[in-house]
C-alpha cells in the first residue's frame, strides 16, 4: 500500500525549514522501518510480530465520547472546535512510549525501576472540513500526548542521530551511546597532573564516540541537543510518577495550527486530580510488571465515568518566543494559559482486555497528520512525524 498523505499547505508564518532537512527524514523513515523488522527479529516476547515504531507496549484502548463545550468562547471556535455542544465518538489508546513492550517501571543499568514516558492519543471520529490525509477516508482528528509538557528530542537532526544510535543495537533499543558526549565532556579538558585513570577513560570514551559515525560531524549544537534531551528524560520524565494511566495529564507538546495565523498546543487532564503517590516499596515485582494495564482494567471496571478535560493554549504568529521548531521547549506562561475547549467521558464498564477489543486496539493507527487543515502539525519534530506514522502503520499492518 502507499503510504504518502496529501501534501499539505506549508505551516507558514510560522516554520523554518532546514535545507538538508527531507533527506534527515527519508533516512529517518527507512531506519524506523528497519528498527522494527529488527525488533520483531530478536525480541522473544515479539514472537515475529511487528509492532508500532515506538509506543509499543498498550495498557488499553478505551471507547469515548469528545463534546465541543457550549461555553466555549468565540475565538476558540477554529476548525475541530467551532461547533460548540457537538458529540464525537472517539477512541483513545493508553501506552507507554517505549519500543519495546517492557515492565512500566523498567530498571536501569544499575538496577533501579524507572518511570518511563506514558502516552494517550485520542482519536476523534468523523469530523467535517478539510482534511490532510486520506485516512482510509474515515475523516478522523487525532491528538497524540505524552504525560510531559515537552518531547525530549529538539528536531530532526537530533531525532535522526537517535535512531542511527539505536539501529546499533541488537535489539534496537538502547539510546545508551547518545548520551557519550556529556560522559566524555564531565571528565573536562586533559590536565597535566589528572590521575591516569580519568585520561585512560577520557582515550577510551573519545575511541568508542570516533567507531559510531552517528557522531560524525557532532556540533555544538548536536551537544545542546544532546543535553536538552538527557535533562528532560532525568528531571522531567523519570520522577513523573504514574499509578494509573486514568489519572494523570498528557500534553500535545509540539505545535499545531489553530486557524490562520495562530499557533496551539493541547492537552487532557482528568476532570478531578487524583496526587499521583510514591509506591511504599518497590521492588522486583512490585509494582507488577503490567501494574499500568490492570489499573486502567479497575478503572474500567467501576462504577463512575471518567472524565478528561481538553484544553490548549493559542499563540499569535506576532509572537517572538514560539519556539517552534523545537519540540523541548515549552511556551511562556505554559501552566496558566490552557483553556479548556471539550470534555471527554469515557463511560463505565468497559472491556479493554477482551479478545476483540485488543485486537481492535492493535490495528488503529494514530496519526498527528489524521488532522484538519485547520490544525496542521508544525515545527521539524511534526514533520518529521508526518511520513513516519503512515509507515510504521502500513508496515505493522496496521489501519491507515
Ligand atoms: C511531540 C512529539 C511526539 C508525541 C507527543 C508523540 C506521541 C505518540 C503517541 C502517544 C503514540 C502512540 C499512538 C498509539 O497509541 O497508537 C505515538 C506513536 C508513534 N510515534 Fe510518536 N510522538 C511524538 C514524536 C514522534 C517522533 C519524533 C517520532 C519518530 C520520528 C515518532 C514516531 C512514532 C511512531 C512510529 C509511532 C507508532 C505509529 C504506528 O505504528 O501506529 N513520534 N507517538
Amino acid at each position: 500500500m502507499t503510504s504518502s498523505p496529501k501534501c499539505p499547505v506549508l505551516g507558514a508564518p510560522f516554520e523554518t525549514i532546514p535545507v538538508d532537512e527531507v533527506d534527515n527524514i527519508d533516512e529517518t523513515v527507512a531506519l524506523g522501518i528497519s528498527l522494527q523488522d529488527k525488533r520483531a527479529q530478536n525480541d522473544k516476547s515479539q514472537g515475529g510480530k511487528l509492532l508500532r515504531g515506538v509506543h509499543a507496549k498498550s495498557h488499553g484502548c478505551v471507547k469515548a465520547e469528545f463534546t465541543i463545550r457550549k461555553d466555549i468562547k468565540e475565538q476558540y471556535q477554529v476548525g475541530l472546535f467551532a461547533h460548540p455542544g457537538r458529540v464525537h465518538e472517539a477512541w483513545i489508546r493508553f501506552s507507554n512510549a517505549a519500543v519495546l513492550r517492557e515492565d512500566d517501571l523498567k530498571a536501569d543499568d544499575k538496577g533501579v525501576r524507572q518511570n518511563g514516558s506514558r502516552g494517550m492519543a485520542i482519536k476523534v471520529v468523523n469530523v467535517d472540513g478539510e482534511m490532510l490525509s486520506d485516512d482510509d477516508g474515515h475523516c478522523n482528528q487525532d491528538f497524540l500526548m505524552v504525560n510531559t509538557p515537552m518531547f525530549a528530542f529538539a528536531n530532526v537532526r537530533d531525532y535522526l542521530r537517535l535512531d542511527r544510535i539505536l539501529a546499533l543495537d541488537e535489539l534496537g533499543a538502547d539510546p545508551g551511546p547518545y548520551f557519550l558526549p556529556l560522559k566524555l565532556a564531565a571528565l573536562g579538558d586533559p590536565q597535566d597532573d589528572e590521575p591516569t585513570a580519568k585520561s585512560q577513560e577520557r582515550s577510551r570514551l573519545k575511541a568508542i564516540m570516533e567507531a559510531i559515525p552517528a557522531f560524525n560531524e557532532f556540533t555544538p549544537a548536536d551537544f545542546g541537543g544532546t543535553k536538552t534531551s538527557f535533562d528532560v528524560i532525568t528531571t522531567k520524565i523519570n520522577p513523573k510518577i504514574v499509578r494509573n494511566p486514568m489519572q494523570v495529564q498528557y500534553f500535545g507538546a509540539a505545535p499545531f495550527l489553530f486557524g490562520p495565523g495562530q499557533a496551539m498546543k493541547f492537552s487532557a487532564a482528568p476532570c478531578v486530580v487524583t496526587e499521583q503517590m510514591p509506591f511504599e516499596e518497590i521492588t522486583d515485582d512490585n509494582p507488577s510488571k503490567d501494574y499500568l494495564r490492570e489499573a486502567l482494567g479497575e478503572t474500567m471496571n467501576c462504577s463512575e465515568d471518567v472524565c478528561f478535560d481538553f484544553m490548549i493554549q493559542t499563540r499569535s504568529a506576532e509572537a517572538d518566543d514560539l519556539n517552534i521548531e523545537d519540540a523541548t521547549t515549552t511556551w511562556p506562561d505554559e501552566e496558566n494559559s490552557y483553556v479548556k475547549v471539550a470534555q471527554i467521558t469515557i463511560k463505565v464498564p468497559q472491556t479493554p482486555h477482551c479478545d476483540d477489543e485488543l485486537a481492535h486496539c492493535e490495528k488503529l493507527a494514530f496519526n498527528p497528520w489524521h488532522s484538519l487543515a485547520a490544525h496542521q502539525p508544525l515545527g521539524g519534530i511534526n514533520r518529521l512525524r508526518r511520513k513516519v506514522y503512515f509507515e510504521s502503520a502500513d508496515h505493522r499492518g496496521g489501519c491507515r
